[in-house]
This record gives C-alpha cells, structure tokens and sequence, in this order.
C-alpha cells in the first residue's frame, strides 16, 4: 500500500482532482476558531488539507503524517506559513501521545487501513476532550458499475471492497466519540473509455489492491470485454463515488 501510493505521489496532484474537491467540501466543516493543541493531517497525501489549516490556523503546530514517504516528499517541496511536522507513520498505530491533538482530519486515507476500527480509536486516542475529527472516506458502492461490469468477465475480485457506511457509526462509538454526524454524498463522474477511468486510479494510488485480485495484466480481448459490460451514458463511462463525510467530538 505504502509502495502505491509512494510510486503514485509525483502524479497525485495532476490526477487528484476528485480528492481536492472533497477535501474542500470537508474543510467547510471546520470550527470557526482554532482548537488548543496539535492539528494532525493523517494520510495527507501530497497535503492540500494540511496547506488549508495552515493557512486557516496559523497559532497552531500542524502535523503531517503518510505511510507513505514519497507522499511526505511532496509536502516538503510546497509552501507552509509555519513548517509543519513531517511523520511517516500508520495511523492505525499512531506514534503518538494520547490527548495531544484538538483537530484531526483525514480525507480519502481510512478506506485504505487495513482495520478501520483500530484507525478510528488510534484518531480518538490522541485527541483531547472536545477535540474534533473531520473524515472522509469512500464507503460501498463506490465503483459499482466497475465491479458489475467485471463479474459479467470473471470471478476475480478487482475492485477495493469499501466499508458499508453504517460501520462508521460502530467505530465512533467504540472508539469513544460523543456526537458525530455522518452524512453521504454520491458523486458520479464521466471518463472517454475505460482506461480514463483506470489511469485516474492508478494516479491516485487506489488501483485494485485487494487479495484476490489477478496476478496477470489484463489483455486487449478482456479490456474488450469489460468495456462491452460495463453500461454507458450517451457513449461516456460513469463511475461513482461515494463519500461519507464525519464530524466528530471526542
Ligand atoms: C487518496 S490519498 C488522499 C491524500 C490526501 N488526504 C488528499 O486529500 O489528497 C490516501 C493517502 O492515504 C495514505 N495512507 C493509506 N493508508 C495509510 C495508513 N495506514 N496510514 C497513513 N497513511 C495512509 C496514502 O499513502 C495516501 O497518501
């Protein structure tokens, strides 16, 4: 996982269109005043959440943390008012002190932990009484389309299984937060051809890393195929994307 994403980091930011766009509708939420204590990006990417806190909050130390350091890279050559901290690290095992952060947030990143549960009691973990948490991630039914398609070509799985929504409510419970919201909003966006839509996940690192996947590249005949059953709007290829937006207090 670290690897994709660490091949994918000089790509990202061209490629990442769909990602910003969330991010910025998942920055709206932010409070109106800065929070006491460490502002925490986890799984920043290339950092465009950690560039708007910095501009937003500049009273407060910002810390930036990827598993992957290509990622990392990246940040380090954009601009920051104050020098963020710069961690590879997981955040399914944060290395880092219990209550010493008032905002988390992480966009696009939970969907590619391992054990999302862990993820969301380690982001409670470390935030303070009354810290907030702002969170995106892609939830089921994302790349619906994609995956009917493929079952009509064959058994393999080749699409990232995504959580269904209602877990979220699960893990922020368990994990110890006392009011969130989780509301969903679909996004459905057009490609030219199939390999449109794959370079776009490519480029974002989000290309099929599930277990079951085939071992071997796909050839022209399968490519045909695929591009055969997946269904069309006016000759476009749609694919959907859903995302839950979290706001939490711990
Ligand atoms: C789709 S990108 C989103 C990046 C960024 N938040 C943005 O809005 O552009 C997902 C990021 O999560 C990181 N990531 C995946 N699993 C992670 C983990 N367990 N711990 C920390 N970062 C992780 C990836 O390396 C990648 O940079």
């Amino acid at each position: 996982m670290a690897h994709a994403f660490g091949c994918a980091a000089a790509e990202y930011d061209d490629l990442a269109a769909l990602q910003r766009q969330i991010g910025d509708r998942l920055l709206t939420g932010l409070p109106a005043r800065s929070l006491p204590g460490w502002m925490m990006d986890l799984g920043a990417g290339t950092g465009w959440c950690s560039r708007h806190l910095d501009r937003r909050y500049p009273d407060r130390p910002l810390l930036v943390l990827d598993i992957a350091a290509g990622m990392l890279r990246q940040v380090q050559s954009r601009s920051f008012r104050n020098l963020p901290g710069l961690l590879v690290g997981d955040m399914e095992a944060l290395p880092l002190a219990s209550g010493c952060a008032g905002l988390v947030v992480s966009n696009l990143a939970l969907q590619w932990c391992v054990d999302p549960a862990g993820a969301m009691a380690e982001m409670a973990r470390v935030l303070q009484p009354g810290g907030r948490l702002l969170l995106t991630t892609f939830v089921s039914g994302t790349l619906e389309e994609l995956r009917q398609a493929w079952s009509e070509v064959d058994d393999y799985t080749h699409v990232n299984e995504f959580l269904d929504v209602h877990r979220l409510d699960e893990y922020l419970a368990a994990a110890g937060f006392h009011h969130w919201e989780v509301s969903v909003h679909t996004m459905s966006l057009a490609y030219d051809s199939l390999l449109g839509l794959f370079r776009e996940l490519k480029g974002i690192g989000a290309h099929n890393v599930t277990e079951h996947r085939p071992r071997h590249l796909m050839g022209k005949g399968r490519l045909r195929s695929l591009e055969k059953s997946y269904p069309k709007v006016s000759g476009r290829i749609n694919a959907s994307f859903v995302v839950a937006y979290v706001t939490a207090i711990r």
